[in-house]
């Protein structure tokens, strides 16, 4: 078997993988998978999945998908490959303020009812973005819950961040986006919480401020792990557009994962689009790192 990145370049060879995933690949490929991150992929998802899989070949420089099937299933991919694998599966989309009928039910419910059985002086709301993508939905979170905290003095909060993709998860922790993805903020808002990048030829892109940046903790975390490992309560989880990735008959469901007793005090304000709740709670790797790079001017 050819070895990643060996001979002519992938994006020359790329080309010659016209035959797609063989059926024998498809069914290894999907059972991997989904004992891996819980995704399912139904049979409708081949192309889907040939499109995903090109990015590997071509970064890999292998010319077929049976030679990437040959590499990921050998002893070396399966230590180093699967991450990527995982990463070019998973479905990321999101928005700031995606849904925004959950963020008035956490606003005008969840938050409310809280305050009557917590006392505000006392330990900080945290909330759980399970699930973050690249970080609009906790940064969303952070913004609603600080104008909350400005008409309720004493109400403190923290957010917790985490997705099974590295590549998704590093962008989050930058919290740069271009300025089309926040149009749809109030100006007022965008103001308060965005900064514009100074940066000649850049003028579009804009960057979450330092101090809504530092109320989130990004965390790795796969919710097929057996045992999430909650060091604190979590008072309500944000794991919309998830579960639905999941394939519920065979287990893999981070809601059934999680006792309620985990998060124990109150309600939950996470669904999934169809409205199921679920209670849902993280088990921490390394926060990551945060990175400083351009410059940044109030929007
Ligand atoms: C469609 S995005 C939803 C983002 C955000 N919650 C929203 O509603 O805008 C789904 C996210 O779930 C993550 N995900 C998928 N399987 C996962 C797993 N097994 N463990 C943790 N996160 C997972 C994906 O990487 C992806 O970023």
């Amino acid at each position: 078997m050819r070895t990643p990145s060996a001979g002519i370049s992938g994006a020359a060879r790329i080309g010659v993988a016209g035959d797609g995933i063989s059926p024998r690949d498809y069914t290894r490929l999907c059972a991997l998978i989904l004992s891996e991150s819980g995704i399912h992929l139904g049979a409708e998802k081949r192309t889907m999945l040939e499109i995903r899989i090109k990015r590997r070949l071509k970064a890999l420089e292998l010319i077929s998908y049976a030679e990437y099937c040959e590499y990921l299933f050998g002893q070396r991919g399966m230590k180093e490959e699967i991450g990527h694998l995982i990463d070019v599966v998973s479905t990321n989309k999101t928005d700031f303020f995606r849904e925004p009928k959950h963020f008035d039910c956490l606003v005008q419910t969840v938050l409310p009812q809280w305050l009557t059985v917590h006392n505000p002086a006392g330990h900080p709301c945290l909330v759980w973005s399970a699930g973050c993508s690249t970080g609009e939905e906790p940064y969303t979170l952070g913004i609603v819950l600080s104008e909350f905290a400005h008409s309720h003095p004493g109400f403190r909060f923290r957010i917790l961040a985490s997705d099974i993709s590295t590549l998704v998860l590093e962008k989050a922790v930058r919290g740069v986006y271009s300025e089309e993805t926040t149009k749809a903020i109030p100006i007022e808002i965008k103001r308060r919480y965005f900064l514009r990048s100074r940066s000649a030829g850049s003028p579009t892109r804009v960057r979450v401020v330092p101090e809504l940046r530092s109320a989130v903790q990004f965390r790795r975390l796969n919710f097929m792990d057996a045992d999430y490992e909650v060091a604190e309560p979590v008072d309500a989880i944000f794991c919309r557009n998830v579960i639905i990735y999941f394939d519920r008959p065979k287990g893999a469901n981070p809601g059934q994962a999680l006792p309620a007793s985990r998060s124990g005090r109150l309600p939950v304000c996470g669904a999934r689009r169809d409205a199921a709740q679920h209670e849902t709670a993280a088990r921490s790797s390394s926060p990551l790192p945060l990175q400083a790079s351009r410059t940044w001017n109030l929007m």
